[in-house]
């Protein structure tokens, strides 16, 4: 299985925050907002990973991440040069697909809770079809929204329903088989333009071939793509990791635990930073795994 982390769009809601950088390079509290959503596919597994992003802000990515092998991944880039629709991933990742599953996280997305590892290693292993994330929201007509059965199968999914059919949000990670790039080439653009990820998704239920994994209590799902859910998103992270004494999609720690790269690199990239709280952490949890092995 390969990954996409779609980390475009203009970022309008985030003006004037926005006008001189992406989205996706904003702070949440101690590291930049994509290193939530690269977390999730590291978390599954998956090394081969694709960020797609606007011209301008493609070489700060590039900056930031590089080739991805300081984390023991495989990183490339591609341009989407107008926010087409978070289904034209699919046809801008069509070559670094090349016939493989795949797993989309939008840019913004913010996932965590106990377990959460296991989930997608589990989903990523059961796939047949699509499987969608979802969580329980008090603003549903925001999301895509999906309609389960008695049974919990899924029967409907609309995007932004005006008279919404359930609160179960269908969060911004998707789990597809090869059929994607094939469906997403299949559909129209909506009526504002874009290739929506709820009409591929909606192929796949129409073949009895989507699966919803609920995220229930004592799960969290956040986007940042609002001043205040910015602000309230970096405030849950501050008051996990200081309460707790663990982070948040930290990445030279997932790396490690994953065994994608040897305690003495996770070392280094630690002592990198070793003016920083974040830094320390990173030593610390690579000094822990070398004494445990
Ligand atoms: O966050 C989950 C929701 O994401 C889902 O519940 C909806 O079904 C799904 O359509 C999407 O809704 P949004 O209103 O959040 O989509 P938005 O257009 O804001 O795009 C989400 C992110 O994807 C945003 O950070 C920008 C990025 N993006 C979006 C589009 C349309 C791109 O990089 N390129 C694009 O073409």
């Amino acid at each position: 299985m390969k990954g996409i982390v779609l980390a475009g769009g203009s970022g309008t809601r985030l003006h004037p925050l926005t006008l001189a950088t992406s989205k996706q390079l904003l702070p949440v509290y101690d590291k930049p907002m994509v290193y939530y959503p690269l977390s999730v596919l590291m978390l599954a597994g998956i090394q081969d990973i694709l960020i797609i992003s606007t011209p301008g802000s493609l070489p700060s990515l590039h900056a930031l991440f590089g080739d991805g092998a300081q984390l023991g991944l495989n990183l490339s880039y591609a341009e989407q040069p107008e926010p087409r629709g978070i289904a034209d991933a699919f046809l801008v990742g069509a070559g670094h697909l090349a016939g493989d599953d795949c797993a989309l996280v939008l840019g913004d997305n913010i996932f965590h809770g106990a377990g959460f590892g296991s989930l997608l290693r589990d989903t990523r292993k059961n796939l047949d079809g699509c499987t969608l994330f979802g969580y329980p929201v008090s603003d549903p007509e925001r999301y895509g929204i999906a309609e389960v059965d008695e049974r919990g199968r899924l029967v409907s999914i609309e995007e932004k329903p005006a008279r919404p059919r359930s609160d179960n949000a269908v969060t911004g990670l998707y789990f597809h088989d090869a059929d994607v790039v094939e469906i997403a080439r299949g559909i129209r653009p909506s009526a504002r333009g874009e290739l929506e990820i709820t009409d591929v998704n909606r192929v796949y239920l129409e073949a009895g071939r989507a699966r919803l994994a609920t995220l229930g209590r004592g799960f969290t799902w956040l986007d940042a793509g609002t001043p205040q859910s910015l602000l309230e998103a970096g405030q849950y992270v501050q008051v996990l990791e200081n309460r707790q004494g663990v982070r948040v999609a930290c990445l030279e720690e997932i790396a490690l635990r994953m065994g994608f790269i040897t305690a003495d690199e996770c070392h280094e990239l630690g002592r990198r930073m070793e003016k920083t709280q974040y830094g320390r952490y990173v030593m610390d949890v690579a000094r822990s795994s070398a004494g445990r092995a």
